[in-house]
């Protein structure tokens, strides 16, 4: 059954949470190219930050992009309100809040999974927020602040009660961060509680592991975070095996480098050489995480300074996992990419220019030292 929040229908039961550093719009473009209806937030922002602020680019949105959220975080009513319509006004279909984070930057004043201890202040501030846009509103929270306080179940209905529209339930409490394991059955309990739609999350890596999700939770989707980190074709695997039954092949190591040298070149490209490269570092690890013999390699991605370096090193990766034919794919697909970025091959770059564009000089790539 399809699933609405507020006045829109969900096409896909897959979500791709806020994930901080990681749901920019660059991770969201290689998603949707992959999968276009998925439902995504960007990373959170914070409220406060945007009273000074209120052009932060964590709330860019491509005008293409739907169904997407832009989550907010804070405690303080009004400025979430405030914060909830520059959303809107970016283009958001929704808001939502987190009520979750667990990070004692965040928590120690009363943001993120504090505000579990706070319920009367959290229906504050979804009711604020609610009357303040005309998106739905929806709540990220976690089972509770500890063992001793699992009030997933309370807080859930509070949520529903004071306007929300949606739930993300992470099966796992404040005090845990992410150590054992997400418990599937208390978000079963919270699903059962509540009439609107309820998205269970934590620790699905695989579409087998969200089909078993749904069957032990009920839930109406599923939220995907960690699994897909260097490996987006994970969200249309699961939507495929969850509609159809039918569990795709993952892609091949030289599919992977190819998508890693995309992200890579897409950061270069909207944040700039400097930050884009430094930023691709850890998406790399990602992408070349479980490749027998990549370790060598991950190590010196963790170092390049410019996306030469990282066409250089991934095609030396894909050369061991491909042989000579996966090396060539590799390049074919980095001359094609700078093309449709506008850019000759060969053109090069400087790393001290700020470039907004960001080729590879892919001859110079060639001929790639053989390991
Ligand atoms: C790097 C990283 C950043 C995250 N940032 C956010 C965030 O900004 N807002 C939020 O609500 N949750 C955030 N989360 C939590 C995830 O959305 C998700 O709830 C959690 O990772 C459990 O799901 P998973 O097991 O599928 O990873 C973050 C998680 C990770 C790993």
């Amino acid at each position: 059954m399809p699933i609405k929040i507020g006045n829109f229908t969900l096409q896909s039961r897959v979500y791709v949470p806020p994930m901080a550093g990681v749901t920019d719009i660059v991770f969201r473009q290689i998603v949707r190219s992959i999968d276009p209806q998925c439902m995504m937030s960007t990373e959170m922002v914070s409220s406060r930050a945007l009273l000074a602020r209120p052009e932060s680019r964590i709330m860019d949105l491509d005008p293409d992009e739907h169904p997407i959220g832009i989550q907010i975080f804070g405690h303080e009513p009004d400025v979430m309100a405030n914060a909830a319509q520059l959303a809107q006004k970016k283009g958001a279909d929704f808001v939502d809040i987190n009520m979750g984070c667990p990070v004692p930057k965040i928590t120690k004043g009363k943001d993120g999974c504090a505000l579990m201890r706070e319920p009367d202040l959290a229906r504050e501030i979804i009711s604020t927020v609610k009357a303040a846009v005309d998106l739905p509103v929806t709540v990220k929270f976690r089972l509770g602040w500890d063992d001793s306080n699992r009030n997933a179940v309370e807080f859930g209905e509070m949520a529903e009660e004071a306007g929300a529209s949606m739930v993300t339930v992470h099966g796992r409490t404040r005090q845990q961060l992410y150590s054992g394991k997400a418990d599937w059955t208390h978000i079963a309990l919270v699903k059962k509680a509540l009439s609107i739609p309820v998205f269970g999350n934590g620790d699905v890596f695989s579409p087998e592991n969200a089909l078993q999700l749904l069957e032990i939770t009920g839930c109406d989707g599923v939220a995907v975070a960690r699994g897909t980190l260097g490996n987006p074709w994970l969200i249309p695997r699961i939507t495929k095996y969850l509609d159809h039954g039918i569990l795709d092949v993952a892609p091949d190591e030289v599919e992977r480098l190819i998508a890693g040298y995309r992200h890579s070149a897409g950061l270069a490209k909207y944040k700039g050489s400097r930050i884009g490269i430094n930023e691709s570092r850890r998406h790399l690890t990602q992408y070349t995480k479980g490749i027998s013999g990549a370790a060598p390699f991950r190590n010196r991605l963790t170092q390049i300074g410019s996306l030469t370096d990282c066409a250089q090193i991934l095609s030396e990766l894909a050369y061991v996992v491909g042989g000579k034919e996966g090396q060539e794919r590799f390049l074919r697909a980095v001359e094609q990419d700078d093309l449709k970025n506008g850019k000759e091959p060969g053109e090069g770059h400087s790393d001290r220019e700020s470039s907004v564009q960001a080729p590879v000089d892919v001859r110079a790539v060639l001929p790639v030292a053989k390991p």
